[in-house]
């Protein structure tokens, strides 16, 4: 896709969104801070974007409020200054996860989490400062067999190999999406007029243990070496996504595999 600018290039998914755009798609790093408003127009001027897919944050760390609530703001207003057209990749932790039915777009945003909390500031600021945004939450980000690992799935390994003591999560729901289907989905929706909030997560819903053991016995590693604990209240459980409103807007072929497709052996 020409005239597509991607922030957090260098990360999980702006690596990958890169790679499914092309050559002409810019990628701009933390090199082009997203708390400096004019070093973004500098670089939304170099790079006279069409379209700006917003990926850059942090998870965690004093700055996570700033980059990503702040950020995204300023990301929006550099994007609408350029003419541009924005997608914003949001999260479904902005949800409590307290509910029993996959999440709909327009069910209440109430996070329950520090991280949770800048991704639903960061919707609100993009939204006013670009009402004709489109804001895609999604879920756990996946590389499956073949890919470059995620955080997730670098966990479950280091944990099947006794390097790690970790327990995962058993009611922890999610909607955990292969990181090139995410990419190729989000090009697409790019290109429709699309605008306000889509869900965009795989059509697997599983736990946070259900999804490390789809990882480690993909890797040949034995599952049962995994430990599992309910999650402790305050974090949000049940937070799989309804995507049936994007992936109407998508061809079938740009529709995301569930994880149990995408780490079969
Ligand atoms: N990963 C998941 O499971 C998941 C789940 C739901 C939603 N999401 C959303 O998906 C998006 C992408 O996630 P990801 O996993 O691909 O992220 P990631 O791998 O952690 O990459 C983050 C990117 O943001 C950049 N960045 C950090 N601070 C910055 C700053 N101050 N200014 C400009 N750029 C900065 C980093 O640049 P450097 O490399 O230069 O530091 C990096 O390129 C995020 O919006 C996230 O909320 C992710």
């Amino acid at each position: 896709m020409s005239g597509l600018l991607i922030t957090g290039a260098s990360g999980f998914l702006g690596t990958a969104l890169l790679a499914a755009a092309g050559p002409d798609a810019v990628g701009l790093t933390s090199a082009t801070d997203v708390r400096d408003p004019e070093a973004l127009a500098a670089a939304f001027a170099d790079a006279a974007p069409a379209v700006v897919i917003h990926t850059a944050y942090r998870q965690h760390g004093p700055d996570a409020a700033a980059i990503n609530a702040d950020g995204a703001g300023n990301v929006a207003r550099a994007a609408r200054a350029a003419g541009a057209r924005l997608v914003h990749l949001s999260s479904d932790v902005v949800f409590p996860g307290d509910g029993t039915r996959p999440l709909r777009e327009d069910d209440p945003v109430r996070p329950v989490t520090a991280y949770g909390e800048t991704k639903a500031a960061a919707e609100r600021l993009v939204l006013t400062a670009d009402p004709g945004a489109l804001l895609v939450r999604t879920s756990l980000i996946v590389g499956g067999p073949g890919h470059a690992p995620s955080p997730h799935e670098r966990l479950a390994l280091a944990a099947a190999r006794g390097e790690q003591d970790v327990q995962f999560f058993t009611d922890e729901i999610r909607s955990a999406i292969q990181v090139g289907d995410l990419a190729a989905a989000l090009l697409a929706l790019a290109e429709t007029d699309a605008r306000g909030v889509l869900h965009l997560g795989g059509p697997d819903a599983v736990s946070r243990l259900q999804l490390a053991e789809l990882v480690v016995a993909a890797a040949g590693l034995d599952p049962a070496a995994l430990r599992g604990r309910p999650a402790p209240p305050d974090r949000p459980r049940h937070c799989p996504l309804d995507s049936g409103r994007a992936l109407a807007l998508l061809a079938p072929d740009r529709h995301p595999r569930g994880v149990r497709a995408v780490f079969a052996r």
